[in-house]
């Protein structure tokens, strides 16, 4: 997609990836929704920049945000479906609405942004790009829920991908650790390796977009290393569990 003059909605555009998003893709000449709880209070002002404060995890919400962007812009050449959140936890209790929130806004919220995309703009070309994770590959310890929001994700993209004509483009993006309040508001202490800058996932992300890519991965060797070095991650995923079973037994005993 070219990207200059176009229309987007990045949601989370207030802090992380979505934030270094909403500055890129002004430099390229973008018009942007940025939406979140707290976009109001982004720092970033521009004349092409609109700051809209919704709760993503209603579909009330949304069908209210894709109204706003409609009156704003008049079209949505493209979504970067971007907010999302995590609980570091160990799973040893049992409460629906702890699993239906984070679900409501990483997954369902998501599909439903795809398919309003694709009910509204049946003919238009639009792309749609979702920032999934590593972890929609490969589960990690503490982050069962957040594993499984992200790996429905991945498997929601895929078929809408193959079920989509040329002019509908959907995009998943795997980041693997990225430096940004993420891991603090999940209360995970240590940040897993290797990490990389929100700055650089963003520029991963535009360049994506240009070249209509499907899968994008920030940390390339990921990509490889995933499929050609499997026990490397059977050894990580080794180290991470050993490291969060002594995170939770700190945690009971304070
Ligand atoms: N950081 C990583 O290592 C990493 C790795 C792989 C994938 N990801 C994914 O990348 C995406 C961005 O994460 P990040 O690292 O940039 O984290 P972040 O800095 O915590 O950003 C999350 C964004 O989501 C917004 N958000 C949270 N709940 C929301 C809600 N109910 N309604 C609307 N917006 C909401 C937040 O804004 P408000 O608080 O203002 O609502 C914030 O802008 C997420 O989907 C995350 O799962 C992150």
């Amino acid at each position: 997609m070219k990207l200059e003059g176009k229309y987007c909605i990045v949601t989370g555009g207030s802090s992380g990836i979505g934030y270094d998003l909403v500055k890129q893709l002004l430099d390229q000449g973008v018009h942007v929704l940025a939406v979140s709880r707290r976009a109001e209070k982004m720092a970033i002002e521009h004349e092409c920049l609109i700051k809209k404060n919704f709760d993503l995890s209603t579909k009330t919400a949304i069908d209210e945000m894709f109204d706003y962007a409609m009156e704003a812009f008049g079209q949505i050449d493209l979504f970067i479906a971007n907010a999302g959140f995590a609980y570091y936890e160990i799973l040893d209790y049992s409460d629906w609405r702890h699993i239906e929130d984070i679900f409501r806004l990483n997954t369902l919220g998501v599909i439903y942004s795809a398919t309003k995309m694709k009910e509204r703009f049946k003919d238009s070309p639009f792309n749609f790009m979702v920032t999934a994770s590593a972890v929609s590959f490969l589960s990690m310890p503490g982050h069962a829920l957040y594993s499984s929001t992200k790996a429905a994700i991945r498997g929601f993209m895929d078929a809408m991908q193959l079920e989509s004509q040329k002019h509908h483009v959907f995009q998943t993006v795997f980041p693997v650790a990225v430096k940004t309040p993420f891991f603090v508001r999940a209360k995970q202490e240590h940040l897993p390796w290797p990490v990389q800058s929100s700055e650089h996932v963003a520029k991963t992300m535009i360049k994506g977009i240009k070249k209509d890519k499907k899968r994008i991965y920030p940390f390339k060797l990921f990509k490889y290393s995933y499929l050609l070095l499997p026990w490397f991650f059977v050894i990580y995923v080794k180290i991470q569990t050993k490291k969060f079973f002594k995170i939770m037994r700190r945690r009971k005993e304070e």
